[in-house]
C-alpha cells in the first residue's frame, strides 16, 4: 500500500506518502503572496496551488524514493476550506487517480487535524478530548474513534488563529501573524495590561474572541514603544490561553476524560503548550509534532490510512465543499 495525500484547503500546498504503517515522505509549500494583502486571497491561493502542485508532487515522490506507479490510493482534502483552493487539489487528485487507475478518497480537513497527534511518538489512545485551534476553526471535539467525533463547543465568532492573526496585524506584524505574535510576546510582561477573559461564566463550552480583539484594539493606540507592544501581545496570548484551557480542562473533568490533545495551527504555540502541560495534573496531554500542527498532507494521509482500513470507499465525484461536516 502507498497512499498519496494532497492538501490544498487554504494557503499551503502539501503532499505526503504513507505506506499504511509509517509516513514515507512529505513536502509542503507555504504561500507568501498573501502577506501583501494582510490575509489570504482565495483566487491567488488557487493559482499558487496550480503552479506548485506538479513540482511538489515530484519532490515528494523523490524524497520517498517512489514513482507514480507505486501509488495504490490517493487521498485529498475535500473540505472545509476555500472553495477555489480546494478545487485545485480535488481535481488534481481525482484526475491523477483516474490516470493511474487507483481509488481516490476525499478526506475532511478537520479529521486530519483531529488525528494529527497520532503522528507523534507518544500517541493518545481513544477516547481523547481535542482542543482544535486553527485559522478557520476553534472546537472542542471528543474523539471516540475514527469517524466518531462529538462536538461539545466551538467559537461563536473568530477562530483562535484568526484572532492571533488579527491582533498581530493590529500590533503591526505581517500576515500570518500568529507565530510572529508569539515571538513578540516572549519579550513582554502580560501583567502590564489587564484584559478580560471572554465567556468565562457562559456555562457552556463555547468561545468568543471578537470582544478580546476589541479590547486589544482599544489599548493598541497607547502601546507606542516596542516594549509596550510586546507587553500587549503577551497579555493577549495569556488571555487566549486562559479562555481556551479553562473550558478544555473543565470539559475533560465533566466527561471524565484523561487524554487531552491540542491540534490545529495554533497548537504550534509554545506558550499554549506549556500552559497546557502545567495544568495537566492527573490528565495526560498530547501534541502533534511541530511540523504537523499547521496545514500539511501527512495528517490527511493518516486519516486516509484509518478510513481505508475501516473499509470506507468514495464515489468518483470530485468533492470540494467550503462547508462540510465530518462523515461517519
Ligand atoms: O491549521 P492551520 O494551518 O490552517 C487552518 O486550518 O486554518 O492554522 C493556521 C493558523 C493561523 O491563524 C496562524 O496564525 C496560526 O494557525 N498559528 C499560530 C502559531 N502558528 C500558527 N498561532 C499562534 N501561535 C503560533 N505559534
Ligand atoms: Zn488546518
Amino acid at each position: 500500500m502507498l497512499i498519496l495525500a494532497v492538501e490544498t484547503s487554504c494557503d499551503e500546498t502539501a503532499f505526503a506518502l504513507h505506506d499504511g504503517r509509517a509516513l514515507v515522505s512529505h513536502s509542503i509549500f507555504s504561500q507568501t503572496v498573501h502577506t501583501l494583502y494582510d490575509g489570504v486571497v482565495p483566487e491567488l491561493a488557487a493559482r499558487n496551488h496550480l503552479q506548485r502542485l506538479l513540482p511538489l508532487l515530484k519532490e515528494c515522490l523523490r524524497l520517498g524514493q517512489a514513482t507514480k506507479q507505486d501509488i495504490t490510493h490517493i487521498a485529498y482534502t475535500m473540505g472545509p476550506g476555500l472553495i477555489t483552493a480546494l478545487m485545485t487539489g480535488a481535481a488534481f487528485a481525482r484526475c491523477l487517480a483516474y490516470g493511474l487507475g487507483v481509488p481516490a478518497l476525499g478526506i475532511h480537513h478537520l479529521e486530519g487535524h483531529l488525528l494529527s497527534p497520532l503522528l507523534a511518538k507518544e500517541k493518545p489512545s481513544f477516547p481523547y478530548l481535542a482542543l482544535l485551534v486553527s485559522g478557520g476553526h476553534t472546537q472542542l471535539q471528543l474523539v471516540e474513534g475514527i469517524g466518531q467525533y462529538v462536538l461539545h463547543g466551538e467559537t461563536l465568532d473568530d477562530a483562535a488563529g484568526e484572532a492571533f492573526d488579527k491582533v498581530g496585524t493590529l500590533l503591526g506584524l505581517d500576515y500570518p501573524a500568529g507565530s510572529r505574535l508569539e515571538q513578540l510576546a516572549r519579550r513582554g510582561n502580560p501583567q502590564t495590561y489587564s484584559l478580560t477573559v471572554p465567556m468565562q461564566h457562559s456555562g457552556d463550552y463555547n468561545f468568543s474572541f471578537s470582544g478580546l480583539k476589541t479590547q486589544v484594539s482599544r489599548q493598541v493606540a497607547r502601546a507606542k514603544t516596542a516594549q509596550q507592544k510586546a507587553d500587549l501581545a503577551a497579555a493577549f496570548q495569556e488571555t487566549m490561553a486562559k479562555s481556551l484551557l479553562g473550558k478544555t480542562f473543565a470539559l475533560a473533568e465533566r466527561l471524565n476524560i484523561t487524554n487531552i490533545v491540542l491540534v490545529g495551527g495554533v497548537s504550534a504555540n509554545q506558550y499554549l503548550r506549556q500552559q497546557m502541560m502545567q495544568r495537566a495534573a492527573a490528565k495526560k496531554v498530547f501534541f502533534p509534532p511541530l511540523e504537523y500542527c499547521t496545514d500539511n498532507a501527512a495528517m490527511i494521509a493518516l486519516a486516509a490510512v484509518h478510513r481505508i482500513a475501516a473499509g470506507k470507499r468514495d464515489s468518483l465525484t470530485i468533492r470540494a465543499q467550503a462547508r462540510l461536516s465530518i462523515p461517519a
